[in-house]
């Protein structure tokens, strides 16, 4: 047995979403993105060289099919035919809409590389990550993220310890796997959905107001740009046909119930990705009450409390 490598690579969580490629063969996103990485879940991923490719997720055999064109890219940046046994774990449910893409191609992208000895500046891993997600482009870094429209590299913004105070709580409604992948349901978006092209006009438009909010730490501001984002991100998919509605009945309880805290000026922004899970975007003086509310709802739903996430560590 090859030695192995081990990395460790928290979600991406977006503020202003991305969705829709520019480009698919190069897997280059149509509309830029503002993201926080989150703390305290990760993937976690150990590669070896062997005589061929093949990744275990959670202990189940994984389909190489998306995963190809990144291990395409880093052996050739290695000049050198070397395939890879990947062993992956995260600590937090997979395919569910909790951006494990982000993590999990940033994590398998940083432990190939490593073990191919490459030494590539971050901007390229991030880039090499993207061919994976787009998304994990971001995930190469901790903090505030940007991921521009068109962009090749995701770049950090501000390091983790940038907004103390700031707080993610991540609400499991279901732990089933999402119907529909988020790369499918965006080519469904992009080639039937009407609202498409003003999704992709809008999405531009909400991210120097954004970025203004995140310089001035601005949660109110923040928080309503990020309603906004993803819920014309849904708008435009359940424009498409066939539909995609991603959200189950307690997605839209949690909704509710953050309108409520917001109404009685508990600060609580709700946000979600291609599934059903909501993440509330607050600040920590809140984190017991919205909790409590939140899980009063449904005793059953897993809630997790992220702070503003690391970046990639390696051993
Ligand atoms: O990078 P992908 O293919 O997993 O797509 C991510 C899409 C969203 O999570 C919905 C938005 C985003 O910017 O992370």
């Amino acid at each position: 047995m090859s030695e192995e490598v081990r990395c460790r690579t928290s979600p991406s969580l977006a503020l202003v979403k991305y969705w829709g490629k520019k480009s698919t063969r190069k897997n280059l996103p149509a509309t830029p993105s503002l993201a926080v990485t989150l703390g305290g879940v990760y993937t976690e991923t150990g590669v070896r060289i062997a005589e061929r490719d093949s990744i275990r997720l959670n202990g189940e055999n994984v389909d190489l099919d998306r995963f190809l064109p990144l291990f395409a890219a880093l052996r050739r940046a290695a000049g050198r035919t070397a395939f890879f046994q990947v062993e992956t774990t995260n600590n937090f449910p997979s395919s569910a809409g909790l951006a494990s893409s982000s993590s999990g191609f940033a994590a398998l992208t940083i432990a190939c590389a490593r073990i191919l000895e490459l030494d590539l500046a971050p901007e390229r891993l991030s880039a090499l990550a993207r061919l994976g997600s787009a998304s994990a482009a971001r995930s190469l870094f901790g903090g505030f993220t940007l991921l521009p429209a068109g962009g090749r590299a995701a770049r950090q913004l501000y390091e983790p310890e940038y907004w103390p105070e700031f707080r993610i709580v991540i609400v499991l409604v279901s732990l089933q796997a999402k119907p529909i992948s988020s790369r499918a349901a965006m080519e469904g978006t992009r080639k039937t959905s009407p609202y498409y092209r003003a999704w992709l006009h809008n999405a531009g438009e909400l991210l120097q107001p954004a970025l203004r909010a995140l310089q001035g730490r601005d949660i109110d501001v923040l928080g309503d740009i990020a309603r906004l984002s993803y819920s014309r991100m849904h708008a435009a998919l359940l424009a498409s046909s066939p539909p995609v509605l991603y959200w189950l009945p307690s997605t839209i309880s949690v909704i509710r119930e953050c309108q409520h805290l917001r109404d009685e000026g508990i600060g609580a922004w709700e946000t979600l990705d291609a599934g059903p899970q909501v993440k509330v975007l607050c600040l920590q003086a809140d984190v017991d009450v919205i909790s409590q509310r939140l899980q009063r709802l449904d005793p059953e739903m897993k809630i997790i409390v992220a702070p503003v996430g690391p970046g990639p560590v390696c051993e």
